[in-house]
């Protein structure tokens, strides 16, 4: 009995320190570089700028976008390319979902050398936080947690589709 009891303590504590370290659920696409940089809304701005940008014509989504990143980093995010699996490229092209899984979709803050990961896994997005080189630094909480991005990309379901919220711009 007290074995078991020691069984149960042991891996209440793993679940505990799993919980405490944030995780990315979508893989880091090691070939990130060969991905192709596509045309976006957000791209032809260029840059996600800072807090004291007037961005009060643009759509009500991305002026959550603005407001949620415009802090991590003196004068905003900056430069800004959106990256794109060539193996789902059509489909980010038609914009209708039916991601196969694996990482599909990449905001890449340029200035800062950080990827933002959007990939699949059953049709549901998932988000991930790394490194150019692969570092996950996704958080708990706050503008790098798992659960902002879900809350925007996932939850904004009049304007994105399966976790994806940019489309072409010409
Ligand atoms: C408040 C809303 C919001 C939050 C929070 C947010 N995003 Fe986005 N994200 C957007 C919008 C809007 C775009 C489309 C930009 C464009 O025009 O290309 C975008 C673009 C992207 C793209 C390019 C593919 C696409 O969907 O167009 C990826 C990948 C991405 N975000 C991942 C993330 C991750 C990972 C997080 C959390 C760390 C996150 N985003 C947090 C709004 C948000």
């Amino acid at each position: 009995m007290k074995k078991v009891l020691g069984l149960m303590l042991l891996a209440s504590a793993l679940i505990g320190a799993a919980a405490a370290n944030a995780a990315s659920e979508a893989a880091y696409p090691a070939d990130w570089q060969k991905w192709s940089s596509v045309s976006t809304t957000l791209t032809k701005i260029g840059a996600l700028p800072g807090c004291d940008a007037d961005v009060g014509t643009l759509p009500l989504i991305y002026q959550e976008t603005v407001a949620t990143y415009c802090n991590v980093r003196q004068g905003g995010p900056g430069a800004v390319a959106v990256l794109v699996n060539p193996a789902v490229k059509s489909i980010y092209e038609a914009r209708v979902g039916k991601f196969p899984d694996g990482p599909a979709m990449i905001l890449h803050l340029k200035d800062m050398k950080v990827l933002f990961v959007t990939g699949h896994k059953d049709g549901q997005a998932q988000y991930g936080v790394y490194t150019e080189e692969g570092k996950d630094i996704s958080a708990e909480s706050g503008p790098l947690a798992m659960e902002t991005c879900r809350a925007c990309h996932t939850g904004y379901t009049a304007f994105c589709v399966e976790g994806q919220c940019g489309k072409l711009a010409k």
